[in-house]
């Protein structure tokens, strides 16, 4: 009954992801994704696939809000840098593009000094090709983890989730945000020992280490999650307790069956 449970929900997960992966197709369009640490520059990438040459295309950036604001508009070499007006205050003399990239059909654009307010969705249009073209561009712009006299400071607590919980694991998942220097990352049990785990995800974002590590538990127990930066001599962690139901079913189960099998033999 227990396992025929555990099937039927494995069923359902299994159609839940596939049909979220079916409309996130369906009814958005593709969007990229750029994370930033504030007051650094970033490039927002926009492409044509066909590569096509654009030296003397349209293109307009503009950016999603109460109103749509004008990031950067170019019309065959006409752009905000050479006299053309409507670019909004907030990116004045912050956007350039890639003038050698535009022969290979390469829109993107640079944002110096990035502020906490250029966060939000960006649009790349390409209004006047046949068909139109428009691509999505999310930009998140991150507070740097600096103390008051701007020194780097050590690694912030890192971030547990509980992923895919059977009846006898959970699979559970380390996330380290934004720590440099890069750290090592472990998950250890309650008496300190290293778990076995998937191997570490790590990007680096413009010096800044973000680390996701994956182990699965089939026991009962407190979790931690320990982030070390040996440089700076720093080691934090966070905690988290796991309490696996089919253990103890298990256990009472073979427990059972014992008693049964001295019982009957
Ligand atoms: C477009 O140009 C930018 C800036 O040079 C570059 O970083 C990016 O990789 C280029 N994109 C493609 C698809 O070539
Ligand atoms: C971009 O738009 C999505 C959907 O409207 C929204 O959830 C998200 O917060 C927006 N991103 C930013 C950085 O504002
Ligand atoms: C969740 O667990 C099932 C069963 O152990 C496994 O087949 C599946 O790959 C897991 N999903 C993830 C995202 O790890």
């Amino acid at each position: 009954m227990r396992m025929k449970q555990t099937a039927l929900k494995d069923v359902c997960v299994c159609l839940l992801i596939s049909a979220g992966i079916i409309f996130g197709h369906e009814t958005g369009p593709a969007v990229v994704r750029v994370v930033v640490e504030v007051g650094s520059d970033v490039v927002l990438p926009c492409s044509l696939s066909s590569k096509e040459n654009i030296v003397d295309k349209l293109f307009d950036w503009r950016k999603d809000g109460q109103r749509k604001k004008e990031v950067f508009y170019y019309n065959a070499g006409i752009h905000y840098n050479n006299g053309h007006d409507g670019q909004d205050q907030q990116f004045k003399g912050r956007v350039s593009y890639f003038s050698d990239q535009l022969k290979n059909g390469n829109a993107s654009i640079k944002i110096r000094n990035t502020k906490m307010t250029d966060s939000g969705n960006y649009t790349c249009d390409f209004p006047r090709l046949q068909p139109s073209q428009i691509f999505y561009i999310e930009l998140v712009v991150e507070l740097t983890i600096k103390d008051r006299s701007g020194e780097i400071t050590g690694a912030p607590k890192p971030y547990i989730w509980t992923l895919n919980v059977t009846e006898d694991r959970v699979l559970l998942q380390c996330e380290v945000r934004g720590a440099s220097p890069q750290p090592k990352v472990e998950w250890k049990d309650r008496a300190g020992n290293i778990l076995p785990a998937e191997e570490p995800q790590v990007s680096d974002r413009g010096g800044r280490y973000y680390v996701t590590l994956l182990t699965t538990v089939t026991k009962t127990d407190h979790y931690r999650c320990v982030v070390t930066q040996e440089e700076i001599h720093h080691q934090t962690h966070s905690e988290t307790y796991v309490f696996i139901n089919g253990e103890i079913s298990f256990k009472s189960f073979s427990l059972f069956m014992s008693l049964l099998v001295f019982k009957y033999f």
